[in-house]
């Protein structure tokens, strides 16, 4: 697929799709998010795609933001579409039954930040820098960012972020628990790829229920999420892969996953 402001390269069954507006810090304007989309939606529907990467290209930014240049235009009711449509977006990664982790690989900043967010979980790469400056513009977040970065770094930290709109750095990140793992730049794709090819040995049904299980949690579901864990734990019992896995140990040898 030919797409204008991104790019996609499938390697081994992992999708790196890089945001490729370096020019404007690889803001998102109304075609990445069409292009994301798509993407995405690539990503869910391929079987020869098991994971993705988020990135972004050049090697100053992640994705600096929103495109500010769109927002002059607005009135409240299409900031709230804007809004709206940002989140269903990043809903479709988050709830992704294919992992997709963000490589930071620069400014993670507004809506660069959300997005990285929204992926499963992150790495950067030492050059990096994480916030939500949208109050320096008089805005605040509308991508998820007020729910998810409270959700990752608990609220005192999140309201401190999103009041004053500082940056942390790479070492603050990892610090503050919103990223998992730091790399040099030129490290950064060879390891969220590590990464993944760890995560993509396992059985895809079962990836897929720890996605759904763990994210419930994070939305708070209290004693409902402990009943979603049941349901998808009895579920993996329904799966040829289950049988596989559990048979594999006891013969001693390594399991042979088929995603079914
Ligand atoms: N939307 C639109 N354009 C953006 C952008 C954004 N969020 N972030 C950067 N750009 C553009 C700049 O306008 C500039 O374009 P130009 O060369 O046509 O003038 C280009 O990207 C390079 O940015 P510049 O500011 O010159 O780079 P810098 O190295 O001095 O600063 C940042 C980098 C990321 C600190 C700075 O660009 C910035 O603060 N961006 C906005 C971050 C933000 O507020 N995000 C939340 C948006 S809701």
């Amino acid at each position: 697929m030919a797409y204008q402001t991104i790019l996609t390269e499938i390697r081994d069954r992992i999708c790196i799709i890089t945001i490729n507006r370096p020019d404007k810090m690889n803001a998102l304007n109304k075609e990445v998010f069409t292009e994301l989309e798509m993407a995405v939606d690539e990503v869910s529907n391929n079987p020869d795609i098991q994971a993705a990467i988020i990135t972004g290209a050049g090697q100053k930014a992640f994705v600096a933001g929103a495109d500010i240049s769109e927002f002059q235009q607005y009135q409240r009711a299409e900031a709230e579409a804007l809004a709206r449509r940002g989140q269903n977006i990043f809903f479709k990664i988050e709830n992704n039954r294919k992992p997709i982790i963000a490589a930071v690989n620069g400014f993670a900043l507004g809506g660069g930040c959300e997005l990285a967010m929204a992926c499963h979980f992150r790495i950067c790469s030492d050059n990096a820098r994480f916030g939500q400056p949208e109050v320096n513009l008089g805005l605040i977040a509308g991508y998820g960012g007020t729910q998810r970065l409270t959700q990752l770094v608990g609220k005192g930290k999140s309201m401190e972020l999103h009041l004053s709109g500082q940056m942390l750095n790479a070492a603050e990140a990892l610090e503050w628990k919103l990223v998992n793992y730091v790399t040099p730049q030129d490290a950064l794709i060879p390891k969220a790829i590590e990464i993944l090819n760890g995560i993509i040995s396992k059985a895809p049904v079962a990836l897929s229920h720890v996605i759904s299980t763990v994210n419930a949690a994070a939305l708070g579901a209290g004693l409902q999420g402990f009943e979603k864990e049941i349901s998808a734990f009895g579920a993996c019992f329904d799966t040829a892969d289950m049988r596989e896995g559990t048979q594999a140990f006891l013969e001693k040898r390594k399991a042979v996953f088929t995603g079914k």
